[in-house]
């Protein structure tokens, strides 16, 4: 399963392509008001400098919500970087707008999935990435990851190339069992990736194989 991580923050991004596993980045219009970028020049700018620091796979969000302005807005978000694949809402003009990059081969993510009926609109209309968000049903007391099941079973059923790129994951768990379930991709904040590394026994044991070598280090110091 490819990680992705859901920001737009530079230093979290950053951070998680340090650690050696990020395969990409989604972000939003949220994400981005919260990095303070608004406006055709900054939302380009940090688009750029996003692509920078990471190999491929950056989902930038149109702000239109008419098919011709997603177009137009997502034709300039693709000419930034080749690394770039255009979010689309999951809306009659936010498929038509994939069915129009997709027979242009430029990569789309169709987001604010919250059915399987969804997500196999968005496949037919050719989505490279299909983003059903759990964290949001789970928040209206709802099954995520029954989605994130039901949308696999789908696209195996037929062999749509589409990938699960599930969404609104907030936590290691949902890393964890978007992994058993299937999906391609997981996006989650740098908290969520993180937090796959611990467990207390790890630390217990590293403590207790570092104070290990340290008595027996002293202990043939004392014996020279
Ligand atoms: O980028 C879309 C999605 O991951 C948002 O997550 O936590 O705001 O529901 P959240």
């Amino acid at each position: 399963m490819q990680f992705f991580i859901d920001t737009a923050n530079l230093k979290d991004i950053g951070e998680a392509q340090q650690l050696g596993v990020l395969d990409g980045v989604t972000t939003n219009p949220t994400l981005m008001a919260r990095e303070g970028i608004s406006g055709e020049d900054a939302v380009r700018n940090h688009y750029k400098a996003i692509c920078n620091l990471v190999t491929d796979n950056v989902s930038a969000e149109v702000i239109s919500t008419d098919y011709e302005e997603m177009v137009r807005e997502g034709t300039l978000l693709a000419n930034i970087d080749p690394k770039i694949v255009v979010k689309l809402p999951l809306t009659a003009d936010g498929i038509k707008a994939t069915r129009y990059f997709s027979t242009n081969g430029i990569r789309t993510n169709c987001t604010l999935v919250f059915t399987a009926g969804q997500a196999l609109l968005a496949a037919k209309a050719g989505a490279t990435y299909v983003s059903p968000f759990i964290g949001r049903l789970e928040d209206i007391s709802t099954d995520g990851l029954n989605l994130i099941a039901d949308i696999r079973k789908i696209f195996d059923n037929y062999q749509l190339p589409t990938k699960i790129l599930a969404a609104s994951v907030r936590n290691a768990m949902h890393i964890v069992n978007c992994a058993k379930l299937g999906a391609d991709v997981a996006t989650s904040p740098l908290s969520a990736i993180v937090g796959l590394l611990k467990h207390p026994l790890t630390d217990a044991g590293l403590a207790q194989f570092l104070e290990d070598h340290r008595k027996a280090a002293a202990k043939s110091v004392e014996q020279q």
